[in-house]
């Protein structure tokens, strides 16, 4: 017998189902049918800086009609460059093909932020996600991971920490586009995020041989201000839920996937939207993505600017502090509805 820290029981399985713990109630199933694609402008972030007015105006409208509807958007000339995002990609890999015990020894602890998660062996629950993860703070990377996994992954540590330092800059950049096209001027939002802490998770979805039973990540809002996804290039699977209904965000090579979380939601009073979304999996290929989560700083007291406020807007949602969130969305995790609504 082989022990169960060594093997994947269910990645490497000959069963010809899925274990009944990953099979999910019909109702939230995806369709055999494929999701017809998501409507979802495309951001030039160097029309954003092109200084034009007009080509400003039009890039903030575009902006803020997406993240009052569904709050999600496609960014281009990110900035980011194409040589660290592969670095990155073979890095990824590099971790996700080690041995079950060697990921484990990054093992992410029921309650805790970081670290390795897979649902594969620890079964202890229906409605299982297809996927492991592997989570940690935006800073001190190379630190973080060389500790746990040791001196193997000192370049992973490195190109990571770089990775990072360059989706916090994007993010800071994107809370600019953010404050202009709320209304609160560009530095409002830099300002709040000073200090801020942001995190990243690597996921990988393996092939499934019942993809039309399971979900690689179930139907859920995200807590965080804002997320930045990199999805593979070849395999699509993110999809978001507008009036009832699945849209796919099919991968486009140029641009990173950007959605409003539940923290921004409460930022702009209720204006922008963090709406449902969920990733799909599929019988020919694995698929990798890498999100990069805006997070304020702990202690920060979440509110919106008074501008938002007026007698016909109230308050929607009282102050609060991203530890705070944090923590209730580990004890009451809620998948089928924005983390506020329970929290509040
Ligand atoms: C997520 O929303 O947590 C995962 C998105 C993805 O892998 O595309
Ligand atoms: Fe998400």
């Amino acid at each position: 017998v082989i022990p169960h820290s060594e093997t994947n029981i269910v990645f490497d399985s000959p069963l010809s189902q899925i274990p009944p713990e990953f099979i999910w109630p019909e109702h939230e199933r995806p369709s055999i049918e494929p999701s017809p694609p998501l409507s979802i402008p495309i951001i030039d972030l160097n029309a954003f800086n092109s200084g034009d007015p007009l080509v400003v105006s039009r890039t903030i409208s575009l902006v803020d009609e997406a993240c009052k509807g569904h709050g999600f958007f496609l960014v281009i000339n990110h900035g980011i460059d194409y040589n660290l995002i592969n670095e990155a990609m073979k890095n990824m890999e590099f971790f996700f093909e080690k041995s079950l015990a060697e990921k484990q020894s990054a093992q992410r602890k029921l309650g805790e932020q970081f670290g390795y998660a897979n649902s594969f062996i620890n079964r202890f629950s229906s409605k299982l996600p297809w996927k492991e993860t592997f989570s940690f703070a935006h800073c001190d990377v190379e630190k973080y991971v060389t500790s746990v996994l040791g001196e193997e992954f000192r370049q992973f540590g490195k190109v990571y920490q770089k990775y990072c330092d360059e989706m916090s800059n994007l993010a800071l950049n994107i809370m600019e586009l953010l404050g202009i096209s709320l209304g609160v001027g560009s530095k409002y939002f830099r300002k709040f995020f000073e200090g801020h802490n942001s995190i990243i998770r690597l996921n990988n979805y393996p092939p499934c041989k019942n993809p039309d039973q399971t979900l690689g990540t179930g139907p859920h809002c995200d807590p965080v201000s804002l997320t930045i996804l990199y999805q593979d290039v070849n395999v699509s699977g993110l999809e978001v839920q507008v009036d009832g209904k699945w849209f796919s965000v099919p991968p486009n090579k140029d641009a990173l996937v950007v959605n409003i979380g539940d923290t921004f939601m409460a930022q702009s009073n209720g204006i922008y939207k963090s709406c449902l979304h969920r990733a799909v999996v599929n019988n020919q290929q694995k698929r990798v993505s890498m999100a990069f989560f805006m997070c304020p700083s702990m202690e920060k007291v979440v509110k919106p600017p008074q501008e938002l406020l007026s007698p016909e807007k109230p308050r929607l949602y009282p102050d609060f502090t991203w530890q705070s969130l944090l923590k209730f969305t580990q004890l009451h995790y809620r998948s089928d509805m924005n983390t506020l609504d329970a929290f509040v």
